[in-house]
């Protein structure tokens, strides 16, 4: 038996780059997907491929910034698939991936990268916590990103973003661990996505519109790239009953640039 055999899943931000990754892993290991993605096509290829590997696989377009479309997503998704025990907020988004002076931050793209990668986070989690109760167990996995532990690389909006899932996962583990659900946090180094403009299937250490090597590996002891491969694994651990009594826990993917979290 697969450790994930018909468990229930959705992954937001599974119409492209690691929410793909993660949903194809899913059901590798026995999980139906529903992915929730704003892009509408790229998660009705996802959800393509999911029912390749023989499982139910549903794509649904969604802005996660969305009260309406989430809660209306959350029973889409528990009839699709009969039952949710596994969600990964992973829908995400930065303006650009370069730091800019707090000057230069415009309040709009400020406001719209909370909405997405903050509020979005806690709207997926909200609509979707009744379903994960009555499934007698649950497993939440929120996205945070290296930039909020050091602080740097990137712009201030992403990094605040981030940030405040640190504190959703803690806050949303102690309300939750009564009902049984887990709640943690995966905390990505740089991996090349579309987010970044990259293909995720490559290495990409000497483009020059990407990170230069000097700065993608500053402070890292595993000095290569971090590649999707690299979380996918965590992910369906944290979505499986192996990390049963794990919660509230931020784990960190960045070859060992930041040891605590
Ligand atoms: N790639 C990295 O270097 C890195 C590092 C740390 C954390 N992360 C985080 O990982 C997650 C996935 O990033 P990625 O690199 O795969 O990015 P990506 O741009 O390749 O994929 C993000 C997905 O989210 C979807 N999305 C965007 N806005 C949405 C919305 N409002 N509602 C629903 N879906 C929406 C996009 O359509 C896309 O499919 C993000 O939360 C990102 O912040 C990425």
């Amino acid at each position: 038996m697969m450790r994930l055999e018909n468990k229930g899943a959705v992954v937001t931000g599974g119409g492209g780059g690691l929410g793909r990754v993660y949903a194809l892993r899913l059901a590798a290991e026995g999980a139906n997907v529903a992915l929730w993605d704003i892009n509408g096509a790229g998660a009705n290829e996802t959800a393509e491929l999911v029912r390749k590997t023989g499982r139910i696989g549903v794509g649904m377009q969604v802005d996660v910034a969305s009260e309406a479309q989430t809660v209306a997503a959350a029973k889409a998704s528990a009839d699709a698939l009969g039952r949710i025990d596994i969600v990964v907020n992973n829908a995400g988004i930065v303006r650009d991936i370069h730091p800019v002076p707090i000057e230069e931050l415009k309040l709009p793209d400020w406001e719209r990268i909370i909405a997405v990668n903050l509020t979005g986070s806690f709207l997926c989690n909200k609509a979707l916590v009744p379903y994960l109760k009555r499934s007698g167990k649950g497993k939440i996995i929120n996205v945070s990103s290296g930039t909020a532990l050091h602080g740097t690389n990137i712009r201030l909006d992403y990094i605040c973003s981030k940030a405040g899932i640190i504190g959703l996962t803690r806050g949303l583990a102690a309300e939750l661990g009564k009902y049984w659900i887990n709640v943690n946090a995966i905390v990505p180094g740089p991996v090349p996505t579309t987010l970044s403009g990259l293909d995720p299937l490559k290495t990409h250490e000497n483009k020059a519109d990407y990170y230069p090597p000097e700065q993608l590996y500053a402070g890292r002891y595993l000095m290569r790239e971090i590649m999707p491969r690299d979380l996918e694994g965590l992910v369906a651990f944290l979505a499986s009953d192996e990390s049963d009594m794990i919660t509230g826990q931020l784990i960190t993917v960045d070859g060992g640039r930041v040891f605590v979290g």
